[in-house]
Protein backbone atom coordinates (compact mmCIF):
# COMPACT_ATOMS: atom_id res chain seq x y z
CA UNK A 1 0.00 0.00 0.00
CA UNK A 2 0.85 3.47 -0.49
CA UNK A 3 2.44 5.61 2.86
CA UNK A 4 3.43 9.51 2.34
CA UNK A 5 6.00 10.37 5.23
CA UNK A 6 6.66 14.07 5.93
CA UNK A 7 9.90 14.11 7.08
CA UNK A 8 12.54 11.91 7.06
CA UNK A 9 12.61 9.02 10.23
CA UNK A 10 16.10 7.26 11.07
CA UNK A 11 16.68 4.51 8.71
CA UNK A 12 16.16 1.87 10.52
CA UNK A 13 12.60 2.48 11.42
CA UNK A 14 11.84 3.77 7.69
CA UNK A 15 13.63 0.21 6.82
CA UNK A 16 10.38 -1.37 9.10
CA UNK A 17 7.97 0.21 6.92
CA UNK A 18 9.38 -0.10 3.66
CA UNK A 19 9.59 -3.88 3.73
CA UNK A 20 6.08 -3.42 3.87
CA UNK A 21 4.45 -0.88 1.46
CA UNK A 22 5.92 1.72 -0.62
CA UNK A 23 6.83 5.35 0.74
CA UNK A 24 6.86 8.01 -0.52
CA UNK A 25 8.82 10.78 1.44
CA UNK A 26 8.54 14.87 1.19
CA UNK A 27 12.20 16.09 1.37
CA UNK A 28 11.97 19.98 1.33
CA UNK A 29 13.52 22.16 4.00
CA UNK A 30 10.71 23.05 6.15
CA UNK A 31 7.24 21.53 6.61
CA UNK A 32 5.11 20.65 3.93
CA UNK A 33 2.72 23.07 2.40
CA UNK A 34 -0.96 22.26 2.47
CA UNK A 35 -1.60 22.01 -1.33
CA UNK A 36 1.58 19.57 -1.89
CA UNK A 37 0.44 17.86 0.87
CA UNK A 38 -3.00 17.87 -0.61
CA UNK A 39 -1.46 16.91 -4.12
CA UNK A 40 0.48 13.82 -2.62
CA UNK A 41 -1.60 12.47 -0.37
CA UNK A 42 -4.43 11.64 -3.20
CA UNK A 43 -3.86 7.73 -3.47
CA UNK A 44 -2.25 7.43 -0.50
CA UNK A 45 -3.38 4.98 2.14
CA UNK A 46 -1.56 6.17 5.16
CA UNK A 47 -0.22 9.58 6.64
CA UNK A 48 2.61 9.83 9.14
CA UNK A 49 3.18 13.26 9.99
CA UNK A 50 4.29 16.26 12.31
CA UNK A 51 2.48 18.20 14.30
CA UNK A 52 4.19 21.04 12.28
CA UNK A 53 1.28 19.69 9.71
CA UNK A 54 -2.06 20.82 8.95
CA UNK A 55 -4.36 17.92 8.30
CA UNK A 56 -7.62 19.64 7.88
CA UNK A 57 -10.91 18.05 6.61
CA UNK A 58 -10.45 19.62 3.01
CA UNK A 59 -7.00 17.46 2.96
CA UNK A 60 -8.78 14.08 4.82
CA UNK A 61 -11.21 14.67 1.64
CA UNK A 62 -9.07 14.31 -1.29
CA UNK A 63 -7.60 11.18 -0.02
CA UNK A 64 -10.61 8.54 -0.69
CA UNK A 65 -8.29 5.18 0.35
CA UNK A 66 -6.75 6.70 3.65
CA UNK A 67 -6.89 4.49 6.38
CA UNK A 68 -4.92 5.78 8.83
CA UNK A 69 -2.89 9.44 9.80
CA UNK A 70 0.24 8.67 12.16
CA UNK A 71 1.06 11.79 13.59
CA UNK A 72 4.74 11.68 15.52
CA UNK A 73 3.88 13.52 18.26
CA UNK A 74 1.93 13.20 21.27
CA UNK A 75 -0.47 16.24 20.29
CA UNK A 76 -2.94 16.11 17.64
CA UNK A 77 -4.24 19.76 17.49
CA UNK A 78 -2.81 19.55 14.23
CA UNK A 79 -5.44 17.14 12.80
CA UNK A 80 -9.03 17.24 12.41
CA UNK A 81 -9.81 14.38 14.12
CA UNK A 82 -13.63 14.29 14.10
CA UNK A 83 -13.28 14.64 10.32
CA UNK A 84 -11.25 11.69 10.11
CA UNK A 85 -13.61 9.73 12.27
CA UNK A 86 -16.52 10.64 10.15
CA UNK A 87 -14.41 9.55 7.10
CA UNK A 88 -13.49 6.30 8.94
CA UNK A 89 -9.68 6.92 9.02
CA UNK A 90 -7.90 6.15 12.42
CA UNK A 91 -6.10 9.12 13.96
CA UNK A 92 -2.74 8.18 16.29
CA UNK A 93 -0.31 9.75 18.26
CA UNK A 94 3.02 8.95 20.28
CA UNK A 95 1.91 9.04 24.35
CA UNK A 96 4.21 7.63 27.22
CA UNK A 97 7.36 7.39 25.00
CA UNK A 98 7.82 11.29 25.27
CA UNK A 99 6.69 11.70 28.66
CA UNK A 100 10.43 11.56 30.52
CA UNK A 101 12.10 13.34 27.73
CA UNK A 102 9.55 16.65 27.84
CA UNK A 103 9.63 16.36 32.07
CA UNK A 104 13.29 16.37 31.84
CA UNK A 105 12.88 18.88 29.49
CA UNK A 106 10.08 21.18 31.51
CA UNK A 107 12.79 20.83 34.36
CA UNK A 108 15.27 22.35 32.23
CA UNK A 109 13.74 25.20 31.27
CA UNK A 110 12.41 25.61 35.32
CA UNK A 111 16.13 25.86 36.26
CA UNK A 112 17.20 27.88 33.16
CA UNK A 113 14.44 30.56 34.27
CA UNK A 114 15.13 30.56 38.24
CA UNK A 115 18.93 30.78 37.51
CA UNK A 116 18.98 33.42 34.54
CA UNK A 117 20.52 30.82 32.61
CA UNK A 118 20.01 32.53 29.20
CA UNK A 119 20.73 36.15 30.75
CA UNK A 120 24.06 35.06 31.66
CA UNK A 121 24.73 32.97 28.86
CA UNK A 122 24.15 36.03 26.39
CA UNK A 123 26.07 38.80 28.86
CA UNK A 124 29.21 36.31 28.91
CA UNK A 125 29.35 35.43 24.86
CA UNK A 126 28.75 39.75 24.64
CA UNK A 127 32.20 40.07 26.42
CA UNK A 128 30.46 41.62 29.34
CA UNK A 129 30.97 39.74 32.54
CA UNK A 130 33.21 41.45 34.94
CA UNK A 131 33.95 38.45 37.04
CA UNK A 132 32.71 36.90 40.27
CA UNK A 133 30.42 39.38 42.53
CA UNK A 134 28.47 38.47 45.32
CA UNK A 135 25.54 40.16 43.99
CA UNK A 136 25.95 39.69 40.46
CA UNK A 137 22.53 38.17 38.48
CA UNK A 138 21.13 36.03 41.75
CA UNK A 139 18.40 34.30 41.01
CA UNK A 140 15.71 32.84 42.50
CA UNK A 141 16.15 28.77 44.79
CA UNK A 142 13.57 26.15 43.86
CA UNK A 143 13.95 24.73 47.14
CA UNK A 144 10.82 24.85 49.50
CA UNK A 145 8.77 26.84 46.64
CA UNK A 146 5.75 24.83 45.09
CA UNK A 147 5.16 24.57 41.63
CA UNK A 148 1.74 24.82 40.27
CA UNK A 149 0.98 21.69 37.81
CA UNK A 150 -1.75 22.83 34.82
CA UNK A 151 -2.94 19.71 33.44
CA UNK A 152 -2.29 15.68 35.43
CA UNK A 153 -1.53 13.75 32.54
CA UNK A 154 1.40 11.70 31.82
CA UNK A 155 3.67 14.56 31.32
CA UNK A 156 1.79 16.52 34.08
CA UNK A 157 2.42 13.91 36.64
CA UNK A 158 6.70 12.78 35.30
CA UNK A 159 7.24 16.51 36.30
CA UNK A 160 5.55 16.70 39.49
CA UNK A 161 7.09 13.37 40.23
CA UNK A 162 10.88 14.81 39.74
CA UNK A 163 9.92 17.86 42.00
CA UNK A 164 10.74 16.61 45.67
CA UNK A 165 14.35 15.95 44.30
CA UNK A 166 14.47 20.06 44.22
CA UNK A 167 13.04 20.45 47.70
CA UNK A 168 9.72 22.07 45.63
CA UNK A 169 6.08 20.54 46.44
CA UNK A 170 3.93 19.55 43.62
CA UNK A 171 -0.15 20.49 43.41
CA UNK A 172 -2.46 20.07 40.33
CA UNK A 173 -5.11 22.42 39.57
CA UNK A 174 -8.49 21.03 39.37
CA UNK A 175 -6.95 18.37 41.57
CA UNK A 176 -5.60 20.04 44.75
CA UNK A 177 -6.41 23.27 44.29
CA UNK A 178 -8.68 25.12 42.36
CA UNK A 179 -6.51 26.88 39.16
CA UNK A 180 -7.63 30.29 40.85
CA UNK A 181 -5.90 29.00 44.42
CA UNK A 182 -2.65 27.82 42.24
CA UNK A 183 -2.40 30.80 39.70
CA UNK A 184 -2.35 32.40 43.67
CA UNK A 185 0.14 30.65 45.64
CA UNK A 186 2.40 28.78 43.28
CA UNK A 187 6.16 30.22 43.08
CA UNK A 188 6.87 28.14 39.35
CA UNK A 189 3.41 27.48 37.41
CA UNK A 190 3.92 24.81 34.42
CA UNK A 191 1.47 23.88 32.11
CA UNK A 192 0.71 20.49 30.74
CA UNK A 193 -2.64 20.66 28.96
CA UNK A 194 -3.58 19.65 25.32
CA UNK A 195 -3.82 22.30 22.99
CA UNK A 196 -6.70 22.91 20.79
CA UNK A 197 -10.38 24.88 21.48
CA UNK A 198 -10.54 24.12 24.85
CA UNK A 199 -7.39 25.36 26.15
CA UNK A 200 -6.47 28.51 23.83
CA UNK A 201 -5.77 31.26 25.81
CA UNK A 202 -5.98 29.29 29.40
CA UNK A 203 -3.65 31.96 30.02
CA UNK A 204 -4.89 34.94 29.31
CA UNK A 205 -4.26 38.48 31.03
CA UNK A 206 -6.61 37.90 33.99
CA UNK A 207 -5.04 34.98 35.10
CA UNK A 208 -1.72 36.43 34.67
CA UNK A 209 -2.49 38.92 37.07
CA UNK A 210 -3.30 36.40 39.48
CA UNK A 211 -0.16 34.96 39.53
CA UNK A 212 2.73 36.19 42.12
CA UNK A 213 5.01 39.15 41.28
CA UNK A 214 7.36 36.15 41.60
CA UNK A 215 6.35 33.36 39.63
CA UNK A 216 8.11 31.81 36.60
CA UNK A 217 6.02 30.66 34.04
CA UNK A 218 6.96 27.75 32.12
CA UNK A 219 5.26 26.20 29.44
CA UNK A 220 5.66 23.36 26.85
CA UNK A 221 2.61 22.19 25.73
CA UNK A 222 1.41 24.21 23.08
CA UNK A 223 1.38 28.02 22.04
CA UNK A 224 -2.31 28.21 21.94
CA UNK A 225 -2.50 27.70 25.52
CA UNK A 226 -1.26 30.97 26.43
CA UNK A 227 -2.04 34.66 25.00
CA UNK A 228 0.99 35.92 23.96
CA UNK A 229 0.45 39.48 23.68
CA UNK A 230 -0.93 39.16 27.44
CA UNK A 231 2.07 37.57 28.86
CA UNK A 232 4.20 40.26 27.03
CA UNK A 233 2.37 42.98 28.68
CA UNK A 234 2.12 40.92 31.97
CA UNK A 235 6.15 40.90 31.72
CA UNK A 236 6.21 44.77 30.82
CA UNK A 237 4.41 45.02 34.26
CA UNK A 238 5.93 43.19 35.92
CA UNK A 239 3.13 41.26 37.29
CA UNK A 240 4.94 37.94 37.05
CA UNK A 241 9.18 37.80 37.08
CA UNK A 242 10.11 35.29 34.36
CA UNK A 243 8.76 33.02 31.70
CA UNK A 244 10.24 29.75 29.65
CA UNK A 245 8.51 28.72 26.51
CA UNK A 246 9.07 26.16 24.54
CA UNK A 247 6.17 26.07 22.44
CA UNK A 248 4.28 29.52 20.12
CA UNK A 249 1.43 30.89 19.04
CA UNK A 250 2.49 30.73 15.94
CA UNK A 251 5.15 28.61 15.19
CA UNK A 252 8.07 29.38 14.45
CA UNK A 253 7.70 32.30 14.93
CA UNK A 254 8.03 34.21 18.14
CA UNK A 255 5.87 37.34 19.56
CA UNK A 256 8.07 39.63 18.74
CA UNK A 257 8.13 41.89 22.21
CA UNK A 258 9.09 38.32 23.94
CA UNK A 259 12.29 38.20 21.73
CA UNK A 260 13.79 41.51 23.93
CA UNK A 261 13.11 40.34 27.22
CA UNK A 262 16.10 38.91 29.04
CA UNK A 263 13.50 37.39 31.62
CA UNK A 264 11.97 35.32 29.02
CA UNK A 265 14.09 31.65 28.48
CA UNK A 266 12.80 30.74 24.70
CA UNK A 267 13.63 27.03 23.09
CA UNK A 268 12.27 26.21 19.74
CA UNK A 269 10.11 23.32 20.84
CA UNK A 270 12.46 20.98 22.28
CA UNK A 271 10.91 19.18 24.53
CA UNK A 272 10.81 15.33 23.50
CA UNK A 273 13.90 16.69 21.49
CA UNK A 274 16.12 13.59 22.28
CA UNK A 275 17.74 11.12 19.69
CA UNK A 276 15.94 8.01 22.10
CA UNK A 277 12.44 9.31 22.49
CA UNK A 278 12.25 11.55 18.78
CA UNK A 279 13.74 7.69 17.37
CA UNK A 280 10.64 6.00 19.62
CA UNK A 281 8.45 8.13 18.56
CA UNK A 282 9.28 7.91 15.02
CA UNK A 283 8.58 3.83 15.84
CA UNK A 284 5.61 3.81 17.31
CA UNK A 285 3.95 5.78 14.37
CA UNK A 286 5.56 3.48 11.89
CA UNK A 287 4.20 0.08 14.08
CA UNK A 288 0.51 2.04 14.16
CA UNK A 289 0.77 1.85 10.27
CA UNK A 290 2.08 -1.06 9.79
CA UNK A 291 -1.01 -2.27 12.35
CA UNK A 292 -3.90 -0.45 10.49
CA UNK A 293 -2.66 -1.46 7.63
CA UNK A 294 -1.99 -4.73 8.09
CA UNK A 295 -6.44 -4.97 9.45
CA UNK A 296 -5.08 -5.01 13.06
CA UNK A 297 -6.21 -2.09 15.52
CA UNK A 298 -3.23 0.50 16.06
CA UNK A 299 -1.32 0.32 19.52
CA UNK A 300 -2.10 4.51 20.21
CA UNK A 301 -5.31 5.25 18.94
CA UNK A 302 -6.10 9.01 19.69
C1 LIG B 1 4.32 16.48 21.01
O1 LIG B 1 4.62 15.31 20.82
O2 LIG B 1 3.16 16.87 20.98
C2 LIG B 1 5.44 17.40 21.31
O3 LIG B 1 5.05 18.72 21.33
C3 LIG B 1 6.57 17.17 20.34
O4 LIG B 1 7.73 17.65 20.90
Amino acid sequence: MNVLLTRRIPSSVLSKLDAFHDVERYDGPSPIPEDELRRRIADKHALICLLTENVSAETLAVAPDLKIVANIAVGYDNIDVAAARGRGIVVTNTPDVLTEATAEFTWTLILAAARRLGEGERLLRRGEWRGWALDFMLGTELRGKQLGIIGRGRIGRAVAAKAPAFGMKAVFARHDLSLDELLVTSDVISIHVPGGDSTRHLIDRKRLARMKRSAILVNTSRGSVIDEEALAWAMQEHLIAAAALDVYEREPNVYAPLLAMENVVLAPHLGSATRETRTAMAELAVENVLAVLAGQPPKTPV
